[in-house]
């Protein structure tokens, strides 16, 4: 204040206003009233769950199938579903996978896994999916074992 009042005296020959005087006023006696409040943060977004498509179909009958996989998986690491081209294995595993999320706090993820003559970049492919960027140094693979050993299921 005293700073724009000698700016404004020596270079322009007049005085502070009446707004500044009192604004001057109000910022010795500390008015609360200027206290800016905190900005707003945005909320965080809610941490996704999940990467499982949307499906655009109902899903039919496989009521028995839903169960047993399910089972499976509570039992074993590694499921995996076989049979004819076409006849339903992902879009089962898609369900199933949509059921089981309130038993997997840190979610499940669809990794769709590159045709068999393309194996080196199973792990690209993983990290992709679970949003790993490449280390420096650390070998990819490492990366994501050291993700996953994290993850829990309830
Ligand atoms: N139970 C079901 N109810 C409704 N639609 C289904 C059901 N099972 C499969 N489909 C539909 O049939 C089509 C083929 O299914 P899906 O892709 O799961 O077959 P797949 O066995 O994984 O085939 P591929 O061997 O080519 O990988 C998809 O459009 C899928 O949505
Ligand atoms: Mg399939």
């Amino acid at each position: 204040m005293r700073w724009s009042e000698t700016c404004l005296s020596e270079q322009l020959g007049i005085d502070p206003g009446k707004e500044l005087q009192q604004l001057y006023l109000r910022i010795l006696r500390q008015d609360p009233a200027l206290t800016l409040d905190p900005p707003v943060l945005a909320t965080e977004p809610a941490a996704v769950k999940h990467n499982l498509p949307a499906q655009v179909t109902s899903f039919n009958g496989r009521d028995w199938e839903m169960i047993e996989v399910r089972e499976m998986i509570t039992e074993h690491r590694l499921v995996t579903l076989v049979g004819g081209g076409g006849v339903g294995k992902s879009r089962l595993a898609v369900e199933v996978a949509q059921n089981v999320l309130d038993d997997f706090p840190d979610g499940v993820w669809l990794v769709e896994l590159p045709p068999l003559v393309q194996p080196g970049i199973t792990a690209q492919s993983l990290a992709k999916a679970l949003s790993l960027g490449e280390h420096p140094i650390v070998p990819l693979e490492e990366v994501i074992e050291d993700r996953l050993k994290r993850k829990k299921r309830s």
